[in-house]
């Protein structure tokens, strides 16, 4: 037949393809910092020298002890299905870590491995949340944890800090957000993005306020434990007593302070129930973390720390710097930051500025874009973390990279017209 008929050539249209992706993914935001290192490697591969001050990734190797552990168990053929809840020896030594440096006893079989405290803590909120069970979560707060909650079928809370109290969370904030529906309260300290570091009076005011409310569990994200530039003793909310410790998922791993963040490996250790119903779904899912990363954690874990002095001290000193070079720039302030490695500068001067092309800056995520295209720096917009006007700066990477970085910021402000009279944060 020549002439199409004109029925057949209607029913030959294709019907449109199903929508493959789900309403609750597209309601999920990507990790914003996963998203601007990547823009950073995708402008590089163009050609341009662009300084990404995006991730929370140390710039040192893996320690050698590590390495080899991980190639002798490639050697041993250690390549088969590891155990879900991780293999036992790491177990035991999580169990000596939780006791020698936290003063927490747990047993092996109250701990799980998972693939970086990412996965323990979106295993946590898929093991333990009914649908529309509310999630505290201070902002400003890590990007991932909000998206996780939500993805797990539970409505994330936040609960405000303020930039002129160093981003403390306060007592009575919990306790005016606390409602029957309150499942978790996230904490994280020293928190990304702030760096603040609650002390342990503040950690046992909090508790306090837990114990009227039973209902409420915490999950603790430690990660940032050992990279701390003050003298206290570090303090988790577990240790503030029995009964709170039966409630509190303590989460920490290996990625910061060994500088293992490729490597995917972290652990928490809380009520058996709940890492039992962890472990069921770590089974039905992705499994158990590889062998070999497993045997490089666990000779992180049991060998020497000596490394870590060394490198507390370089991040000490890109601190000192970051700071002085922030203030020293009109428009910019920060706090030093009591612990990880980020600075999370106030741009609250800069909101409404124009920028040498005529655009206006109208929040911190423009503010950030000019960055990239103005100094080709790249950093995290405050608005990813729940608190604008402010953005983050990760000073993980080298010193004169830093220096560099910081310098070219302020030569892009200084370009900017200043609006006659910005809002403050
Ligand atoms: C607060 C916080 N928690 C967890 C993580 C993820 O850690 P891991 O590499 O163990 O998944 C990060 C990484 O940036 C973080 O900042």
């Amino acid at each position: 037949m020549n002439k199409a008929d004109p029925q057949t050539a209607a029913r030959s249209v294709p019907d449109p393809a199903p929508d493959p992706v789900s309403r609750r993914m597209r309601d999920t935001k990507p990790s914003a910092s996963l998203e601007a290192a990547q823009l950073a490697r995708d402008l590089r591969s163009q050609g341009r020298r662009v300084i990404s001050l995006a991730t929370g990734e140390p710039d040192f190797p893996t320690p050698d002890h590590i390495k080899a552990a991980c190639v002798t168990a490639l050697a041993e053929n250690r390549t088969g299905y590891p155990p879900v809840q991780g293999i036992p020896a790491l177990r035991e030594a999580i169990c000596q870590k939780f006791h020698l440096d936290n003063d927490l006893d747990y047993r092996a079989s109250q701990v799980i491995v998972a693939n970086g405290v990412k996965q323990i803590i979106f295993n946590a909120m898929a093991a333990s949340l009914e649908p529309g069970q509310e999630v505290l979560i201070p902002a400003p707060g890590w990007v991932s944890y909000s998206e996780m909650v939500r993805l797990n079928g539970g409505v994330p809370v936040v609960l405000e800090t303020r930039w002129d109290d160093n981003f403390r969370l306060r007592p009575e904030v919990l306790e005016a957000a606390i409602t029957g529906n309150t499942r978790w309260l996230i904490l994280n300290n020293p928190c990304n993005p702030t760096g603040t570091i609650l002390t342990e009076a503040e950690i046992r005011a909090l508790a306090e306020v837990l114990e009227r409310h039973p209902q409420v569990m915490v999950l603790s994200d430690d990660i940032y434990e050992h990279l701390r530039y003050g003298s206290a003793p570090y303090f988790t909310i577990a240790q503030t007593s029995e009964a709170m410790k039966a409630r509190t998922l303590t989460a920490n791993g290996v990625s910061k302070a060994w500088c293992m963040t490729g490597w995917r490996v972290g652990f928490a250790a809380g009520p058996q129930d709940l890492i039992d119903a962890m472990r069921t779904y770590q089974g039905q899912t992705t499994g158990g973390v590889m062998h070999p990363a497993q045997f490089g954690a666990l000779a992180a874990l049991t060998g020497s720390r000596a490394f870590m002095g060394p490198n507390l001290e370089a991040f000490r000193a890109r601190r000192a710097l970051g700071v002085q070079l922030i203030n020293e720039t009109e428009g910019l302030s920060c706090h030093a930051p009591d612990g990880a490695f980020y600075l999370f500068v106030n741009c609250a001067p800069l909101i409404g500025a124009t920028r040498p092309d005529g655009g206006t800056i109208a929040s911190d995520a423009d503010l950030t874009r000019y960055f990239v295209e103005e100094a080709e720096v790249v950093c995290v917009p405050g608005a990813a973390f729940g608190l604008s006007p402010f953005f983050r700066i990760s000073f993980a990477c080298g010193i004169e990279v830093l220096e560099e970085a910081c310098l070219k910021l302020r030569a892009a402000v200084a370009r900017l017209t200043p609006a006659k009279q910005g809002p403050s944060a």
